[in-house]
């Protein structure tokens, strides 16, 4: 039977939950992340504490997380780079293996890509590392497309990584003024 998947926004007290996914993702796919699984393991619970109740309720930064059957198996962030131009990304995506090719990656980016517009953006990106060919196969069918844009890894110098536009469809923007 297939299983039922499920996005939900983190909650400000699953800092436990978010470590758990996070190291998960760092451990089981190197390659795709801008950080490394030791960096992660340096950070303190309490952090990953906080962190989840930021990423719960803050207007800028957001996770979203997967669930099979109840259980976490997936994460993605959004966030709008306030020190930077006010671009929306998302990051950070990782589907556990046992759950790929059933859509919990696309389900996973629409909600975050959604939230996003809900907040006033009208691109979201993406950095893609070049080598993680199922990656750009996977945002180019959810219709992104390149920007010209690339740099090298912050986690791996010697690996390059690809921005990646969206451009969202208006009518999921915030209407002017709304809450
Ligand atoms: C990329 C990832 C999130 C996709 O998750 P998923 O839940 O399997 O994706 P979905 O089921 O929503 O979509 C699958 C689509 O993505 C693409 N895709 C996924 N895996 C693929 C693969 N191994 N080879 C080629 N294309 C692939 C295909 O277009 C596929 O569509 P199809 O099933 O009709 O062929 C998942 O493979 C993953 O976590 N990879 C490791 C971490 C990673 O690379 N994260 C991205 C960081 S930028």
């Amino acid at each position: 039977m297939t299983p039922s998947l499920t996005v939900r926004r983190i909650a400000a007290h699953q800092g436990a939950v978010l470590r758990e996914l996070r190291t998960a993702s760092l451990r089981e796919a190197p390659y795709a992340f801008g950080e490394t699984l030791e960096d992660a393991l340096l950070v303190d619970a309490a952090s990953f504490d906080e962190m989840a109740a930021r990423q719960a309720s803050s207007p800028a930064a957001a996770t979203f997380l997967l669930y099979t059957e109840g259980h976490p198996a997936g994460l993605v962030g959004a966030f709008i780079d306030e020190s930077g131009r006010g671009r929306a990304f998302v990051h950070a995506l990782w589907v556990a293996p046992a759950v790929r090719h059933l859509r919990g990656g696309e389900l996973l980016v629409n909600a975050a890509s959604h939230w996003l517009a809900q907040q006033g953006a009208a691109e979201v990106y993406a950095w893609i590392a070049d080598e993680n060919r199922t990656a750009m196969r996977f945002y180019e069918r959810l219709g992104f497309g390149p920007t010209g844009d690339r740099r090298s890894m912050p986690a791996h110098a010697e690996e390059w990584e690809t921005l990646l536009v969206h451009h969202v469809q208006i009518e999921e923007r915030r209407a002017p003024g709304a809450a």
